[in-house]
């Protein structure tokens, strides 16, 4: 999570999702934002295959919800699920001040939880691309969540919009203790998107963080590296793309940037089950 838009939220959803996949983890992704990138980089057109329901609003919302089970569907990716999104998620951030003032939202930021209880013997890790904005969708992705990665781009305007960010969540946060919810999580890091080593200014940002915040900044950062945008280009990960697509050294820096990111987290979640 993070509201900053093109923070790479999706970019490292998707990878660890389907990286988790790979390695053997049964993974569910779900697509918590309208704009619904995440979907269309799994095969799903949100504007064309969604006609009739299909995201998580369908599982979520206050009146008659469907069981989550019948929102997920399979990706061409062995072990990953998706639940893929698009605009009618906007639905729940207009229905909640409504049911909340017919006083029936019930404790409206246990929704994306309760629904994912449902399945919960059939995954190991669930991953949540959230939307960029701090609204009831991922407040409730908040509160089902275990652990929390924020991207950040390591840029001076980014990392401010991020401490306005967290400010903002923690507030909220807050309010949603107060009403007896365990809002606590096993871990939280920030993760460095699109970094260039190169790059003085953003050394400067990366250095200012990894100080502030210490260990609770992923060691491995995501690199930018043309592979990675240009796979996305044809609604590709680097999983997925040949490596002879790409010049070599290419590839196979971006290639290793994302492994490490995405084994440190796999450690995080390896630490937190005690294996
Ligand atoms: N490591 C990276 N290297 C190069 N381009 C990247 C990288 N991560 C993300 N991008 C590109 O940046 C843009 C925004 O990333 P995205 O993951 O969609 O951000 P968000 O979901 O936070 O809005 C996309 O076009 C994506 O291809
Ligand atoms: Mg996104």
């Amino acid at each position: 999570m993070n509201f900053k838009g093109g923070s790479g939220k999706t970019t490292s959803s998707a990878h660890l999702a389907q990286r988790l996949a790979l390695k053997g983890y049964r993974v569910l992704a779900i697509d918590l934002d309208p704009q619904a990138s995440f979907t269309a980089l799994h095969g799903v057109q949100p504007e064309f295959d969604l006609l009739d329901g299909g995201t998580l609003y369908d599982a979520i919302r206050y009146e008659d919800p469907v069981p989550i089970a019948d929102v997920i569907r399979k990706t061409y990716v062995p072990n990953l699920d998706l639940i893929p999104g698009n605009l009618e998620l906007m639905e729940f951030e207009h229905d909640t001040p409504r049911a909340l003032a017919r006083g029936n939202a019930g404790l409206f930021f246990f929704r994306v939880k309760e629904a994912l209880a449902q399945v919960d013997d059939q995954y190991d890790v669930v991953v949540i691309d959230c939307p960029p904005q701090l609204g009831f969708l991922t407040m409730s992705a908040l509160s089902a969540a275990t652990g929390v990665l924020v991207t950040i781009h390591p840029e001076m305007l980014d990392v401010m919009s991020m401490s306005q960010f967290l400010r903002m969540t923690a507030d909220l946060m807050d309010v949603i203790a107060d009403s007896g919810a365990d809002m606590s999580h096993d871990w939280m890091r920030y993760l460095l998107t699109r970094y260039e080593p190169t790059d003085a200014p953003q050394n400067r940002v990366v250095a200012f963080l990894r100080t502030m915040y210490g260990d609770k900044v992923l060691n491995a950062p995501m690199l930018k590296s043309t592979a990675i945008s240009d796979a996305g280009l044809t609604k590709q990960t680097l999983y997925e793309v040949e490596r002879s697509a790409f010049t070599r050294t290419t590839y196979d820096r971006a290639i290793e940037s994302l492994n490490a990111v995405n084994d440190e987290i796999a450690q995080l979640i390896q630490q937190t089950w005690g294996r």
